[in-house]
């Protein structure tokens, strides 16, 4: 009899537990999880964002052949300058010969900000011709993106200095064509929603 009792009372412990870890579960999904609006807000929030991507000023630092690109029709850069070993030029031609940490003042004088290089060859985070999905799954996937969190690339293009040279471009230069708090502000969304990336 004692025994059957026993029973009762462990069974009963292990139902309410079940009970209450399931209610736990529950709560947290219906807090944390990804509604379809969250899915469709994060998806529209990045297309707005990847104008900037687009954008020359970002591109040309960020082409897929092996040299960076120069004004607004993204042309080759001058001079036969190449990517070269890191991102930094070739031989005689590195970025840092000519381009210094700030801006030279005059038309078409060096633009600069500190560390002027391209991303390096083995990870050479191309934004040229790609789509909003393209380039959405490519700023997501930590092989591609410098090893970063949805999170992580959101505060790289809210600080980095090459990421707001683009909206101080120097003399002549178009800059981006979104204000930066904007850019932030659709950035922050597609991430804090989950960082879906639109089809
Ligand atoms: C002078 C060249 C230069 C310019 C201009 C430039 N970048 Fe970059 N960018 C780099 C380099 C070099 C890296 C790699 C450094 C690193 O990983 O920390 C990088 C890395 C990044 C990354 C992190 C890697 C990734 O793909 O997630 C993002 C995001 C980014 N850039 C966005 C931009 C945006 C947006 C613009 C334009 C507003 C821009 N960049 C303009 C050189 C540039
Ligand atoms: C021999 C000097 C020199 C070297 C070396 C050099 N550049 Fe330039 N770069 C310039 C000059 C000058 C301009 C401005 C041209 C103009 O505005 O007509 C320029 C413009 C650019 C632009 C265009 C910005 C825009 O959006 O229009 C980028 C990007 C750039 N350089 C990246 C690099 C990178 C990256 C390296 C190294 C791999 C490099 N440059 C090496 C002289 C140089």
């Amino acid at each position: 009899m004692k025994q059957k009792r026993n029973l009762q009372k462990r069974l009963t412990r292990m139902l309410a537990g079940i009970v209450i870890s399931c209610t736990l579960l529950a709560v947290a999904y219906l807090c944390y999880a990804q509604t379809p609006e969250d899915r469709a807000a994060s998806a529209k929030a990045f297309v707005a964002a990847s104008e900037v991507f687009s954008h020359p000023r970002c591109v040309n630092c960020h082409p897929a052949g092996d040299a960076p690109l120069q004004g607004d029709e993204s042309r080759p850069h001058a001079m036969m300058v190449k990517r070269g070993p890191g991102g930094m030029g070739k031989s005689a031609m590195q970025c840092s010969n000519c381009h210094q940490a700030t801006n030279l003042a005059g038309a078409h004088m060096p633009p600069g900000g500190p560390g002027w290089q391209l991303p390096p060859e083995d990870m050479p985070m191309i934004f040229e011709n790609k789509t909003p999905r393209e380039l959405c799954l490519q700023l997501k996937d930590p092989a591609r993106n410098g090893n970063r969190t949805p999170k992580e690339v959101v505060e790289h293009v809210w600080t980095a200095p090459l990421v707001l040279w683009g909206w101080n471009p120097g003399t002549g230069r178009t800059p981006v064509p979104m204000s930066h708090d904007l850019f932030m502000k659709n950035m922050t969304e597609w991430a804090d929603l989950g960082a879906t990336c639109p089809e």
